[in-house]
């Protein structure tokens, strides 16, 4: 388990984290979104102990991350495998010698029949066997982060931290790392950090997710929890308008979950007998369930009668 509480960090004047408390279950993806300039990097540096912090604590398992005592940061270090945007690879050694880097910082043989076990193991794990004496320069950017990936799992941490790993890569390439990312949490049991600025990400992987904005956690929960009926922070984050809503009548958003499914809207129509307009909808996949929400005109001699009809069928809504 990972802890936070209360932690703050400035550079300088500028205070970066504003008091953040964060828990992270083992075996869970959890996501950190925000825009550019949040602090989520920072945050991430300062769970694997890359940047000092003023306050507050941050544990891993029980151990502080402290940068007091560098032999036990180090140790902790190695528990935690780090992918960046920019794959990080060393151009003038093959993908073999990049997997095997941090052994090599660990002053562990890299050419012994276990070590070449294990690295081949990892290249088939990520889909790059093949590619197992190639230079980075020779692979495309979703190859590099599957190289990235090895060598973050090849001293078996308990925790991947993925710094916008997808950032750099098409939509297409992304779903394929992400699901690589999904495959190693569930057969590996690695804890997954993922900090992103794309809602696709966490959307498609997260189990959970904190919204931060300038140094500060504005909404934690299950991605579609946060999505469907966000914030104000959120949505402006998402810069989704509902766009523009009749100036007359009764203007009613309802939020659906996977429970909520039915035909609810067509059944009050029936059922009440009475006309409106849809203004406005959406529905998203989130892992294996689809969620949505729509907004309703009615007339305002309507409005009692709808608000009664959806808090009957069990639909949550919002005036607008
Ligand atoms: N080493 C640094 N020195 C000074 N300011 C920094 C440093 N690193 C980040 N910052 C500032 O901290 C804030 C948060 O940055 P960062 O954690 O990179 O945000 P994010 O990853 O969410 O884009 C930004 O205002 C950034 O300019
Ligand atoms: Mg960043």
């Amino acid at each position: 388990m990972i802890e936070l509480k209360n932690v703050k960090k400035n550079f300088g004047d500028l205070q970066v984290l504003k008091g953040i408390d964060i828990t992270i279950n083992d075996g869970e993806i959890y996501g950190i979104i925000g825009q550019s300039g949040a602090g989520k990097s920072t945050l991430l540096r300062c769970i694997n102990g890359l940047e000092d912090y003023q306050s507050g604590s941050i544990t891993v398992d029980g151990t502080p991350v402290s940068r007091d005592d560098p032999k036990k940061l180090r140790l902790l270090q190695k528990e935690m495998g780090m992918i960046f945007q920019n794959f990080n690879l060393l151009n003038r050694l093959d993908v073999y010698d990049n997997v095997a880097l941090p052994m090599k910082f660990w002053g562990m043989k890299t050419r012994t029949p276990e070590a070449r076990e294990k690295i081949t193991g990892l290249l088939k794990l990520v889909g790059l066997e093949e590619k197992i004496h190639a230079r980075p320069s020779e692979l495309s950017g979703g190859q590099m982060q599957r190289v990235a990936i090895a060598r973050a799992l090849v001293l078996d941490p308990r925790v991947l931290l993925c710094d916008e790993a997808t950032s750099a890569l098409d939509p297409a390439i992304t779903r394929g790392i992400l699901a690589l990312l999904q495959e190693i949490n569930e057969k590996m049991g690695i804890t997954v950090i993922v900090v992103t600025h794309q809602m696709e990400v966490v959307k498609q992987i997260c189990q959970r997710v904190s919204f931060m904005k300038d140094g500060v956690v504005l909404a934690e929960g299950r991605p579609e929890e946060l999505f469907v009926k966000p914030i104000r922070e959120v949505k402006s984050f998402l810069q989704e308008e509902s766009g523009l809503l009749p100036q007359q009548g009764v203007n009613v958003q309802l939020f659906f979950t996977d429970k909520s499914s039915d035909p609810v809207i067509t059944m009050m129509a029936r059922e009440l007998q009475i006309d409106f307009s849809i203004c406005w909808a959406k529905l998203e996949d989130f892992r294996s369930s689809v969620y949505g929400s729509l907004v309703l005109n009615i007339d305002e001699k309507d409005k009692d009668a709808v608000l009664a009809y959806l808090d009957k069928v069990g639909v949550i809504w919002e005036v607008l």
